[in-house]
């Protein structure tokens, strides 16, 4: 079934859509050819959040103009693809299900194998497209709007990822929207507290540094704590009829964020004796955050490796990184009835059980 591929160098075709992003990219030994994105997120302003039926259905509208122009992109045809990869989870269930399906239809009709991939190791592997292969090992913090997690990776398609950390309730992204919408900034928050914190002094405001105390879990996050302190600053200004300075406010707010992220962070650098820090996701944007990243990176002779924008929001090109090492790594494809795992673990890049492994099947 599957067509012989001449030789050379094989292409793969990456599809992402486990959110409100409908990502197509293809990816040669290493090398990006095409990376073509289209996003929902205005259809969802209104409702404050993602709603996965509204998803859903523009992924379905969205899926062959963007697998079509990233064919364009990269001036191949479907029939020059040698592989397909996409995101299986975790993510949305509906949203991840038309990814999916177009992938397996893609797969099926060019006669070449399928990949499932944790759309985290995506966003791991998105590095690699800007900076080269990854240096084995390394520390991973992954910062979104729905994600937070301190990761330690080896070989990324062979080894298991370590997960250090995750948050226990907020992202950081999230934090950062959050609390925008208490300060009367726009959304999406992130980008409008950079902003505001330009004028602002980061020490006027004391905002907590949460699970930073000694017994606390070294490499867990938590964010919702702030959001209520922010809250709570406010109303105190409120009752007082105080004028509030909403750039020292968002100013305190990043430099919390960011002095909790890099310490925990370099903390993990220094544990596992790893000599890079790769910061991707939405936050990695942040000015303060990778401000301080650089300082403390530079101070304990660590390398900071950060890719560009357009690299760290959920694309396809990533999910085709993690696609085009598993195949060269020899990886063992899914099966064409492979389903979706929404809340899949972070374990392997890999949501195709290895043959002869004791993890469950996806
Ligand atoms: O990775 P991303 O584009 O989407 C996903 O969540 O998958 O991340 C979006 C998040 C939002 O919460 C946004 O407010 C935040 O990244 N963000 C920022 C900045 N730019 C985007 N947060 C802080 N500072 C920024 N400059
Ligand atoms: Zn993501």
């Amino acid at each position: 079934m599957q067509k012989g591929r001449a030789v050379g160098k094989s292409v793969v075709l990456g599809i992402e859509s486990s959110c409100d992003e409908t990502g197509a990219g293809i990816v040669r030994d290493g090398e990006l050819l095409a990376h073509v994105v289209a996003s929902s997120m205005d259809e969802h302003a209104r409702y404050g959040g993602v709603v996965p039926e509204i998803a859903a259905r523009a992924h379905l509208h969205a899926f062959r103009p963007v697998v079509r122009r990233a064919l364009d992109q990269a001036g191949l045809r479907l029939a020059q693809i040698d592989a397909v990869a996409v995101t299986t989870g975790p993510g949305l269930s509906g949203a991840l299900q038309v990814g999916l399906a177009g992938a397996r239809t893609l797969a099926y009709s060019a006669g070449v194998p399928l990949y499932g991939v944790h759309h985290l190791a995506g966003h791991v592997a998105a590095d690699t497209l800007e900076h080269g292969p990854l240096p084995e090992p390394c520390v991973v913090l992954i910062v979104s709007g729905g994600h937070t997690s301190l990761l330690l990776v080896r070989d990324l398609v062979r080894e298991p990822i370590l997960h250090l950390g995750d948050t226990l309730d907020d992202a950081a992204g999230e934090c950062f929207d959050k609390v925008a919408r208490i300060l009367g900034l726009p959304y999406p928050g992130g980008p409008a507290i950079d902003r505001a914190a330009r004028d602002g002094d980061p020490r006027a405001v004391t905002f907590p540094r949460p699970l930073t105390r000694p017994g606390d879990d070294p490499y867990a996050f938590s964010f919702s704590g702030l959001k209520t302190a922010a809250a709570r600053w406010v109303e105190r200004h409120r009752l007082r009829g105080e004028q509030l300075s909403v750039a020292d406010g968002a100013a305190a707010l990043q430099e919390a964020v960011a002095d909790v992220l890099t310490r925990k962070a370099l903390a993990a650098c220094r544990a596992y004796d790893v000599q890079t820090l790769v910061v991707v996701g939405g936050v990695a944007a942040n000015s303060r955050v990778r401000g301080l990243a650089e300082e403390r990176c530079a101070a304990a002779g660590v390398e900071l490796r950060v890719p560009p924008m357009t690299l760290c929001t959920d694309n396809g090109a990533m999910i085709a990184a993690v696609g085009d090492l598993l195949l060269r790594s020899g990886a063992e494809p899914a099966p064409l009835n492979v389903s979706i795992d929404p809340s899949a673990p972070l374990e392997y890049a890999s949501l195709t059980p290895l043959p002869g492994s004791p993890r469950r099947a996806a």
